[in-house]
């Protein structure tokens, strides 16, 4: 497994691989790897040639006083867990290396309206340091094809549309949740629960499933659904910052059968996040 830490040398790299009519697959992560992750890496191998994962905490999608520097940092135990998957090579950067002239100074990428709702209303600037990063390591990596988790649902739809609107010839794929076997998403920001916490952390997305139950028993009363789901939270000890049922392409009121539970909520320290699909009749 190839560790590269410049652009000039991850290109070099990357020439004789393209050269070679491989195809080049990018899997980008903020390290600290679970088994989300690796599911991440194991499907687009199926799907590639050659595996690049990245690993960079990218400052810029962090809000004021988000968790930046406290945020898990475990190099070594990534890049044993990579190396036993045989992917070709890590690019691990340092924020010099993607930032040159300072966070502050550098051309963004924003998607309109994705960018601001939901999980951007609560953390204005993130989509835009997410859209802005992923669209570096688009280019620096020059991918046929990347994959995402679905647990991040909002975050794979502005990635979509910045593929889109800025004509990346890239392949993106959107990979079902990992969970743990309670039901908690995987998340690496699970750790930052207590045990008590986590024995309750399981209930944010079993009122997602019961809410997506209920729309496909017919219920059509969505605000009630939400105010039922956000007052179970609440009695549940959660801080809920929404739950909303939405169209599952532009997460707007919907308009057709294909839903999505979309929840972010505070469970002490942690904000955990999750979402269902859902196709009523
Ligand atoms: O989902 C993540 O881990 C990050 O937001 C991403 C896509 C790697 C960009 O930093």
């Amino acid at each position: 497994m190839r560790q590269v830490k410049s652009i000039s040398e991850l290109r070099e790299q990357l020439t004789t691989v393209r050269n070679s009519e491989k195809k080049i697959a990018l899997v980008p992560t903020m390290g600290n790897l679970h088994e989300g992750h690796l599911s991440l890496v194991k499907q687009v191998q199926a799907k590639a040639d050659f595996v690049v994962v990245s690993l960079f905490v990218n400052p810029t999608q962090f809000v004021e006083g988000e968790d930046f520097d406290s945020y898990p940092r475990t190099l070594e135990s990534d890049l044993q867990l990579l190396d036993n998957l045989n992917i070709d090579l890590v690019f691990m950067p340092n924020a010099d290396e993607i930032y040159p002239d300072g966070n502050e100074v550098t051309t963004v990428v924003t998607v309109p309206e994705l960018d601001s709702i939901y999980c951007g209303k609560f953390r204005p600037g993130h989509f835009q340091g997410v859209a802005t990063v992923v669209s570096k390591l688009f280019n620096i990596v020059q991918p046929d094809v990347a994959i995402f988790g679905n647990k991040d649902y909002q975050q794979l739809l502005v990635i979509r549309n910045l593929v889109k609107n800025l004509n990346f010839p890239i392949e993106i794929i959107g990979s079902s949740t990992m969970r743990e076997k309670d039901g908690l998403a995987m998340s690496s920001r699970n750790q930052y629960l207590t045990d008590s916490e986590r024995q309750q952390a399981p209930l944010l997305y079993k009122c997602i499933c019961e809410t997506a139950k209920s729309l496909e028993n017919g219920e059509k009363n969505y605000a009630k659904l939400e105010r039922d789901a956000v007052s179970s939270l609440k009695a549940a000890g959660f801080r809920p910052e929404y739950l909303n049922i939405c169209d599952a392409k532009s997460l707007k009121t919907p308009k057709n059968q294909r839903l999505v539970i979309i929840a972010a909520a505070w469970l002490g320290k942690a904000r955990l996040i999750d979402n269902v699909a859902v196709q009523t009749l």
